[in-house]
């Protein structure tokens, strides 16, 4: 929270928070010393700090939160994991950034501090041998990454007016009005799907082994087995030439990861929507099973729940690989929570079978 003194490097943050005095304890020391009264007040006083400590997001002295680094920060998946970690006493977050301008759209979204977002271009993440520390300080000490970042397709304007020129032709055919994949988009240069989900990712797979990070957690895609996806062809043109199979590269990226030696949780989610989270029930499976389903769309806020779940639901330190959308539920009945899920998940002993999909050319 801005204004809060932290210790940045060690992780540690200002006094208060809501674990560190078990209320059982406080109930066995407090009556010893007598004093119903006494008790009561101090009771009352406690759950106050508690819920203050809480509100602002505070640690009671001694405690040390664990530190995540979060790239993609800027992004609207990434944002979102990032501001829930901040907001959680258990973690202190870092977020990793393209450029100043995505600094800026962090700093004014979450209203985080400057020291917390370090500004980096993963498609040039380079650390020469001959510097032992090239990189921020911050950096250092974390225990896990969350890697948000993705190649951004730009739309194509020309594409745009001529979509919406063949709007009405399509309503007195009775078709849809505009058909999203008449759309064309393209890459910066430099920053396509090889770069940026491929190179890009295992430069920060490189980077988390390289700084002591023990777990990475990956929000990449569903669909990742079938390159005739859709997604495959943004970025080509119409002879399937140019700077495409944003998804062939991910499930790359992803093989990469799980070759690394570090603890791996990959998320693969469906379509991303941003409506309100915690109001679907989120369903779980593997091997691309869910694009069968007609309605496969997850919101960002579930998808942000299910990767802090990963950093606090572990099964003995399991890597998991798994593909999740959003399910509508009856009326009155409960949504249980991305960690519930996640757990009950775990139990199952599934994940991805990285034997499936495209074969992919000899690592790295
Ligand atoms: N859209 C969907 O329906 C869908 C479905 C399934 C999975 N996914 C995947 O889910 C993840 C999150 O999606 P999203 O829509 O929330 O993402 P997003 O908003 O597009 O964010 C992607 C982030 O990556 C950053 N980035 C791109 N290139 C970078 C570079 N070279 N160096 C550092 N950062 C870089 C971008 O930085 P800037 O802020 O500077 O642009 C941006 O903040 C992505 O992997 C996406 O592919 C998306």
């Amino acid at each position: 929270m801005k204004g809060l003194i932290r210790g940045r490097i060690t992780g540690t943050r200002t006094p208060f928070s809501s674990e560190f005095v078990q209320p059982r304890d406080f109930n066995m020391a407090t009556a010893r010393r007598g004093g119903r009264w006494c008790y009561c007040i101090t009771v009352v006083l406690l759950s106050c700090a508690l819920s203050l400590s809480r509100a602002l997001s505070m640690n009671m002295p001694g405690q040390v939160s664990t530190k995540i680094v979060v790239t993609g920060a800027a992004g609207r998946t990434g944002s979102l994991i990032f501001s829930k970690l901040n907001a959680d006493p258990r973690f202190d977050a870092v977020g990793l950034v393209r450029s100043e301008t995505s600094a800026k759209k962090l700093i004014s979204k979450t209203r985080c501090d400057l020291n917390e977002v370090v500004v980096c271009d993963v498609t040039n993440m380079e650390f020469g041998e001959e510097d032992d520390h090239p990189w921020p300080t911050i950096l250092d000490g974390a225990a896990a990454m969350v890697i948000c970042t993705s190649a951004v397709p730009q739309i194509s304007k020309s594409s745009v007016i001529k979509a919406m020129l063949k709007a009405p032709l399509n309503v007195l055919r009775g078709e849809k009005a505009v058909n999203f994949r008449d759309f064309k988009f393209k890459f910066k240069p430099g920053q396509y799907p090889e770069m940026v989900d491929y190179v890009g990712q295992t430069k920060q797979i490189d980077f988390a082994k390289k700084v002591g990070i023990k777990h990475v957690v990956l929000v990449s895609s569903m669909g990742v087995l079938d390159p005739d996806n859709f997604l495959n062809s943004i970025g080509k043109d119409k002879n399937g030439e140019g700077h495409g199979d944003i998804l062939v590269w991910k499930r790359r990226a992803e093989k990469y990861l799980c070759l690394s030696g570090l603890r791996y949780s990959i998320i693969h989610p469906g379509g991303l929507v941003d409506t309100e989270e915690s109001k679907m029930k989120l369903v779980l499976d593997v091997d691309d099973n869910l694009m069968r389903r007609e309605k496969k769309s997850i919101t960002r806020g579930d998808v942000a729940e299910l990767a802090i779940a990963s950093l606090t639901a572990g099964d003995k330190g399991r890597s998991v690989s798994f593909d999740c959308v959003g399910e509508e539920v009856e009326e009155g009945e409960a949504v249980p929570s991305a960690e519930d899920t996640l757990r009950e998940f775990l139990l199952s002993g599934r994940t991805a079978d990285y034997t499936l999909g495209p074969s992919l050319p000899n690592l790295p």
